[in-house]
């Protein structure tokens, strides 16, 4: 499958969750069974090289792809979760979304010495999701020099925030 037919499997719905905001949705994309398996695919492809010995997720949708990414790399999953669901005692960091403020928080004892953690999304747009991720796993003491996502909306900037913080970015698909 080309990128352009990944692309176009996922599904854009104008003004969600809010007026003016084009949600790009991946809805489309989980349910049809070769754009799943090429996403995930593309994604590992992106990961060779990279040497990671976890890959990040963060809630909600990117535990979807980051499970199924560190399935395929042969590494354990960190799940980067939002605010009060963990049962442990844990590290938190605020960030504004898009359209919205939010936290999120890691059980910092998951993360081992020399950890080389990939962090993975469906979609960056701000880039405040990924470098609250970015900073709560360095604060565990990870190593974190590269994100994957799914989309990126360059236009938002996230790509440029990130690499201000030492962070590459690699994305499988664009929207202007
Ligand atoms: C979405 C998306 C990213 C984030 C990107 O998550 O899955 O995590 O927004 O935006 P940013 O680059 O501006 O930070 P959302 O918070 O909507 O949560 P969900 O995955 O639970 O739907
Ligand atoms: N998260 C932040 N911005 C988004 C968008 N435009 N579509 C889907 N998820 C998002």
């Amino acid at each position: 499958m080309s990128r352009d037919e990944l692309k176009g499997l996922i599904r854009t719905v104008p003004d969600f969750p809010s007026a003016g905001i084009q949600f790009r949705d991946i809805t489309t994309l989980l349910a049809h069974a070769e754009g799943l398996a090429a996403s995930i695919d593309m994604l590992a492809q992106r990961a060779e090289g990279l040497d990671a010995t976890k890959v990040a997720g963060i809630e909600a949708r990117g535990f979807i792809f980051g499970t199924a990414l560190a399935l395929r790399l042969g590494v354990g999953f960190v799940p980067v979760r939002k605010a009060g669901k963990l049962p442990v005692e844990c590290i938190g960091e605020d960030y504004a979304l898009e359209y919205a403020e939010a936290r999120v928080e890691l059980d910092p004892s998951i993360i081992e010495a020399g950890d080389r953690v990939l962090v993975v999304d469906d979609l960056l747009a701000t880039g405040g999701t990924a470098l609250a991720a970015v900073r709560l796993l360095r604060r565990a003491g990870a190593q974190v020099s590269h994100a994957l996502f799914v989309i990126d909306l360059p236009e938002l900037g996230g790509a440029d925030a990130l690499s201000e913080q030492g962070v590459e970015t690699l994305s499988l698909v664009e929207f202007a």
